[in-house]
């Protein structure tokens, strides 16, 4: 009778588990695949206390670790991590571009993946986001994130930000926008972004041309389009890639001379962006030296300091004559690197400003 009883206790348990293995089973299979690629930044930061918001160490803390922080983003996607590197980013460089592009390339190749979140510094953050913007070949999301606070400090935003940036990425109406920033509850373009104030959280703004959508309870609203072309429709490729062209950015300001442009030409620079005072204005000292430059085959981009605004073809300088390209609206560290994909391309100034205005 007790041997009866036993067996009968021991199916139902057995039953009970199989029931709620099918049931984990099925909730899991409806969540979307989301791998999430770390490469430091303060996301990944700790400081000496909880009020410690400057002078932190940025790029301390694993992708375990943010992942266990977080363990609500388990009941939105199913995640997976990956630490491709642990930097801070203003350490960034073309390398760790091609390498994190490729990556980025390889795991959305993959059915199984359906987005994928990349937690980075916020310093560069609008730049590698513009890159991948441009050379990722896929229509699936990729959102970037990062935080403006250390995980250790009151009202950390990276905890709320990735959450947010998981849900973004595992969302169907993120599908075929480009590359997005997730931060402070907003989603951006990765070609209008920009990091706005040093240490606030609300920093990452598009200032005119502004926000696409918000994210609310981990939902995502938008409210615009993206109008340049991105992803899957750019004409970049950096399969094969192993390097990009050296290419600077020469700063404008009042009596400023040719030094700078001089010693970036002498240094290797196949192209060079001058961030111009006001509507890309060449100052008289600079203007010879980038002549010059043109003259020995660096292809030149007149672009601005100012942050918002069109720099107009044969404004302020006669580019038709100078054989100048002009940057449309680009900001001249995001000019960078439209020229620097431009220039595995082609070096001919006509096609190179068809690019300007389609990307
Ligand atoms: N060192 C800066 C960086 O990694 C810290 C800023 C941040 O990540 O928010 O971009």
């Amino acid at each position: 009778m007790l041997f009866h009883k036993s067996v009968r206790a021991t199916s139902a348990l057995f039953g009970f588990l199989f029931l709620l293995m099918t049931v984990v089973q099925a909730q899991t299979a409806k969540l979307p695949n989301v791998t999430i690629l770390a490469t430091g930044g303060t996301i990944a930061g700790t400081g000496a206390t909880s009020t410690t918001t400057v002078g932190y160490t940025a790029a301390t803390v694993g992708v375990q670790a943010l992942i266990q922080a977080v363990p609500e983003i388990t009941k939105v996607a199913n995640i997976t991590g990956e630490q491709v590197f642990q930097i801070a980013s203003e350490n960034m460089g073309n390398e760790h571009w091609l390498q994190l592009a490729k990556r980025v390339n390889v795991l959305l190749a993959q059915p199984n993946v359906d987005g994928i979140v990349v937690t980075h510094g916020t310093d560069t953050l609008e730049e590698t986001a513009y890159f991948l913007n441009l050379v990722v070949k896929s229509k699936k999301p990729v959102v970037m994130v990062g935080s403006m606070r250390p995980s250790t400090a009151l009202s950390a935003d990276g905890p709320i930000n990735l959450y947010n940036a998981v849900s973004l990425a595992g969302s169907q109406a993120a599908i075929g926008k480009g590359v997005l920033v997730a931060m402070n509850d907003q989603i951006h373009a990765a070609r209008d972004v920009t990091k706005s104030n040093t240490t606030t959280a609300d920093t990452f703004r598009a200032a005119e041309l502004g926000m696409i959508g918000y994210i609310q309870g981990g939902k995502p609203f938008f409210y615009r389009e993206v109008t340049r072309k991105h992803t899957v429709d750019t004409e970049f490729d950096i399969a094969k890639l192993d390097a990009l062209p050296q290419v600077d950015v020469a700063y404008a300001y009042a009596n400023v001379g040719a030094v700078a442009v001089n010693a970036l030409v002498a240094a290797g620079a196949k192209g060079l962006v001058h961030a111009g005072v006001g509507n890309g204005s060449l100052p008289a000292k600079t203007k010879p030296a980038l002549v010059a430059a043109r003259e020995k085959g660096v292809v030149i981009v007149r672009s601005s300091r100012v942050g918002q605004g069109i720099v107009a073809r044969n404004g302020e300088a006669n580019d038709d004559q100078l054989d100048f390209v002009v940057a449309d609206t680009l900001s001249p560290q995001k000019a960078r690197i439209l020229l620097m994909l431009a220039l595995t391309r082609t070096s001919n100034t006509k096609d190179i400003q068809r690019m300007f205005y389609t990307y």
